[in-house]
């Protein structure tokens, strides 16, 4: 197959056109889903619902929503709508408590999931020929692989590095001199850090382009990493239950939330509480229904991320707004919502502290205590104890008046919250 430079017919289709394809496909996926695997047929059949039931894409608001713990109830392979042999490969998410969520791909998922992949790193600015660092672990987390496959797929020459060896990361950027990176926002900033510690300005590197997922982060942070690594910083986003990265990505001429590959995922915003279906426009909890899927049919997954679905500008399927919060990293400090990127856009707008934080929340006398633990810049490791409180103080008043909550605020030196290699882990709760 020639490399395509321009972006797939369907990716530029009218509504019409795009809405029909999923009205098709989505009769389909919820047939495979109910003819092949136990839990829908159950579970459908509870809610006395049936595939034949769909006349129109609104239908899919009858059909049950599909939980993660549906999924670690079906552990290891009770979810696969295929035989087991025709399943070329698995993943898994650790998940926090208990038994890990495991997906399964057969040859014609991986296939779509790299071409996805493709039309992802593509859209970002990427063209064959390209050299790709990725820097997302491989293993059974799909961010190494999702992105290795999707950056072959589109004709790059990939450099599967995958996350850790820090040192090692800027020598080959150093040497190989890619022009893309793929890696989690929070170590790309580990990864500036090793530049400027090097002596070296990751500005002058051969980096263009950064995709970068897995985690929320905000628009500050994106300015921090363009400013400082001289790329465009695109988001990339995706969930193992769907496929891993490449469900939705960002166009790097408009850079302004992420378009969703709707030939493939059909997305809902839902109210988190009632489940009720939101109108475009409307924040709340995505979910998503898999168009084609094989292996691992999914019906209206609840991700858990808050986002909101706007029209398409450069591309002509729906957009999803960045994602900055999932309904279980709110915390519920005295009463008041606070999420991670709420105190991160305060921390990025203070010149003298550093991306990297953590938030530790406590218990004190039965009252919940919100701890920021944040790091000051390295060149101001010789300001005075009484500079420091006042920045202290500073960022306290703000997330007070800002946010509404009364926090103390630790701030430490350089390397004292720890780094992460992939995922960033924001919150630790010690109650
Ligand atoms: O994180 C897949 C991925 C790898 C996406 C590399 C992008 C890049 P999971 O480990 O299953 O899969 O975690 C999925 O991570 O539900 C979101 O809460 C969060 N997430 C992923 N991408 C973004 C993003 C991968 N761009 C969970 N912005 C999702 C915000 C994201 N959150």
């Amino acid at each position: 197959m020639p490399h395509r430079i321009n972006p797939d017919a369907i990716e530029i289709a009218s509504r019409d056109e795009i809405s029909a394809l999923q009205l098709k496909r989505l009769k389909w996926s919820l047939a495979h889903a109910y003819d092949n695997v136990d839990h829908y047929k159950r579970s459908f059949d509870a809610a006395g619902v049936h595939p034949d039931d769909l006349t129109s894409l609104e239908d899919l608001s009858k059909f049950p929503f599909t939980v993660k713990d549906d999924l670690r109830q079906n552990y290891p392979f009770g979810m696969f709508a295929v035989p087991r042999e025709k399943v070329v490969r698995v993943h898994a998410s650790s998940g926090t408590t208990g038994k890990p969520t495991v997906v399964g791909y057969t040859q014609n998922d991986i296939d779509m999931w790299a071409e996805l992949m493709a039309r992802s790193t593509r859209a970002a600015g990427g063209r064959p020929g390209d050299i790709a660092h990725i820097a997302y672990g491989y293993g059974l987390f799909t961010g190494g692989l999702g992105a290795h496959y999707g950056a072959e797929r589109l004709g790059c020459t990939v450099i599967p590095m995958s996350g850790g060896q820090t040192e090692k990361q800027v020598q080959l950027i150093q040497d190989f001199k890619p022009s893309i990176i793929m890696v989690t926002p929070s170590y790309m900033l580990a990864i500036a850090d090793e530049f400027e510690r090097q002596g070296l300005d990751a500005r002058e590197s051969s980096l263009r382009i950064g995709l970068h997922g897995a985690e929320p982060w905000t628009e500050s942070m994106r300015r921090e990493i363009e400013t400082r690594c001289g790329i465009d910083a695109i988001d990339l986003y995706g969930l193992s239950e769907i496929i891993g990265p490449g469900v939705s990505c960002e166009c790097i001429e408009t850079k302004d939330g992420l378009h969703v590959w709707e030939d493939h995922f059909y997305p809902e915003i839902i109210d988190p509480d009632t489940g009720a279906v939101l109108p475009d426009g409307e924040e709340g909890e995505l979910v998503f229904t898999s168009l084609t899927k094989e292996a691992f049919p999914i019906i209206r997954y609840r991700t858990r991320d808050l986002t909101k679905l706007l029209p398409g500008t450069a591309r002509s399927m729906r957009r999803m707004q960045k994602v900055t919060g999932r309904t279980d990293d709110m915390m519920i400090i005295r009463g008041v919502n606070v999420f991670p990127s709420q105190i991160e856009e305060l921390i990025l707008k203070d010149d003298r502290l550093s991306p990297h934080y953590v938030l530790e929340i406590g218990r004190k006398e039965h009252l919940d205590t919100l701890t920021v633990k944040v790091e000051i810049k390295p060149d101001l490791a010789k300001a005075s104890a009484m500079e420091v409180a006042t920045c202290a103080n500073d960022l306290k008043h703000h997330i007070k008046s800002f946010i509404g909550v009364t926090t103390k605020v630790s701030i430490v030196g350089e390397g004292e919250v720890p780094r992460s290699m992939g995922k960033a882990q924001r919150v630790i709760d010690k109650r």
